[in-house]
């Protein structure tokens, strides 16, 4: 039987474990875990901060599954619910480095400073620490995201040369820690289609030597990290890795990705509430979502075709969870309207209202409101740490690391990834059990599947 010591304890997983043979084990997290940021934005800069704090033990990594979260392995009544951290290898706090790119030059302190997430008191503290990250230029172009201006960007001759440049940024940055992981935590781009530039990575390289303007700056650090072997995640709702020509490079590489547009406030709550409707077969006529913020990313947000990617990957939950085709009479005519408005007062602190027209028994309407006040980066921050881990252990994994897409890890995103051909599954619950299955199922450890049947022989 496989065990894992951590702090003198002996995590144990029961029963199928010894199944699996060296070549089908997880690879230790040894050395440093290196997380490229791109975008030092109000997400980057709270979750780098909150590293930080953490490791030093001014506060709790809450909102973390990685950090916080337990696994029960076993029957309900074996009482054995490790810590996830403890049951899979997972890279340690202590040994992430930070570093990323951004248009302005700010270091992660003056960029956090003007983010205004995190309050002065706790800025301060971290201030040494903070203030020696300091981006590299970025590959930018204002086509794609035109409420932004920044000088702190690379020049090249085309697009192949801005992508090289990202790579030889990503060597010289793995020659100082043992992995690399890259995350997007840049704007919102304007909203493209996937275009025949995107079906191989013949035609994408093609593109990048061409300077396609089907290639956004996103695709270029997703290409350049794809070709490096790291793995991608993508925090906005950009077209980014969701095409042929960056799904074959992620399973050529060992690199894996995983879905976009991290599941923060009010869609988080709509995969939460929607499944409790479907559940119980009550109707739903109409579900009005409206939200202000004022945060830098409300500003993009403000711009209408920046906005349009973010209304397109925001829809997609409802229609996905209530299956109009297999409930008509529930589901086949509502009307869903999202709204988000640009309102500088509440800076981060952003307010999202839903009103959702619903019906009962014998179609007899009723309402539900849902007012949720919440901190934009602050949910975010967390959901950012966790995908950066778990693409860490997903590449040290060899049954996860070349498969491409990480659909186990959907439970982070308003647009889940997955195989051609198979619907994305958006409800929270269903990810949570996939998301903790899979860690079963790497570890060698039984799958729960809540039939429990057994305790009634
Ligand atoms: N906070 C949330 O709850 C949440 C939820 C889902 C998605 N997102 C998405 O996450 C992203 C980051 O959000 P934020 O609130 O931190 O926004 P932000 O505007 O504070 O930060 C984005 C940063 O990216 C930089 N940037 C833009 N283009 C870049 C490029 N090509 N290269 C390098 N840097 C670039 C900007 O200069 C800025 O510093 C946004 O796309 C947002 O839509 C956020």
């Amino acid at each position: 039987m496989a065990t894992k010591k951590k702090g003198g304890a002996k995590i144990e997983a029961p029963s199928s474990m010894g199944r699996k043979t060296a070549a089908m084990m997880v690879e230790p997290a040894k050395g440093k875990l290196g997380v490229m940021v791109v975008g030092m934005g109000a997400v980057a800069t709270t979750m780098i901060a909150g590293v930080e704090a953490v490791r030093r033990g001014l506060a709790k990594p809450i909102g973390s599954l990685t950090q916080m979260g337990t696994i029960r392995l076993g029957k309900r009544t074996d009482n054995h619910s490790p810590l996830i951290k403890d049951f899979v290898p997972l890279a340690d706090l202590k040994d992430i480095v930070f570093t990323g790119w951004d248009i302005f030059e700010d270091n992660v302190y003056e960029a956090a400073a003007h983010a205004a997430v995190l309050g002065p008191e706790t800025l301060k503290k971290l201030k040494p620490y903070l203030q020696k990250i300091k981006p590299m230029p970025a590959v930018f172009d204002r086509y794609y995201v035109k409420r932004l201006d920044g000088t702190h960007v690379k020049k090249g001759k085309n697009k192949r040369d801005l992508a090289e440049q990202l790579r030889a940024d990503i060597r010289a940055f793995k020659k100082t820690v043992n992995r690399v992981v890259m995350i997007w935590a840049g704007s919102t781009e304007i909203f493209l289609k996937p275009t025949a530039v995107h079906q191989s990575i013949e035609a994408f390289e093609k593109g990048l030597e061409k300077n396609d303007p089907g290639i956004a700056p996103s695709q270029i650090y997703a290409y350049a990290a794809l070709k490096e072997a790291v793995p991608f995640a993508n925090g906005a709702p950009n077209l980014t890795v969701d095409v042929p020509a960056m799904i074959e490079l992620s399973k050529q590489n060992a690199a894996p990705i995983c879905g976009k547009d991290f599941k923060t406030g009010q869609t988080f709550m709509k995969t939460v509430l929607a499944p409790a409707f479907k559940a119980r077969m009550i109707g739903v006529k109409g579900w009005f979502s409206t939200n202000i913020l004022g945060n830098r990313d409300g500003e993009v947000l403000d711009e209408p075709h920046s906005f349009k990617t973010k209304e397109e990957s925001k829809l997609g939950s409802l229609e996905y969870i209530f299956q109009p085709d297999l409930y008509p009479d529930l589901y086949s005519d509502i009307y869903h309207k999202i709204r988000i408005n640009y309102y500088p007062p509440r800076g981060d602190e952003k307010e999202a209202w839903d009103n959702i027209d619903i019906f009962g028994w014998l179609g007899y309407p009723m309402q539900l409101k849902v007012n949720f006040l919440c901190r934009d980066s602050i949910l975010a921050a967390p959901i950012a740490l966790d995908l950066v881990l778990f693409l860490d252990l997903a590449k040290r994994t060899p049954e996860l690391r070349s498969i491409g897409i990480q659909e186990w890890l959907s439970f982070y995103w308003k647009s889940p990834q997955t195989a051609k051909g198979l619907y994305p599954e958006h409800d929270l619950f269903i990810q949570s059990m996939k998301l903790k299955n899979t860690l079963r199922h790497i570890m060698g450890a039984d799958l729960i599947t809540h039939l429990g049947l057994e305790y009634y022989d």
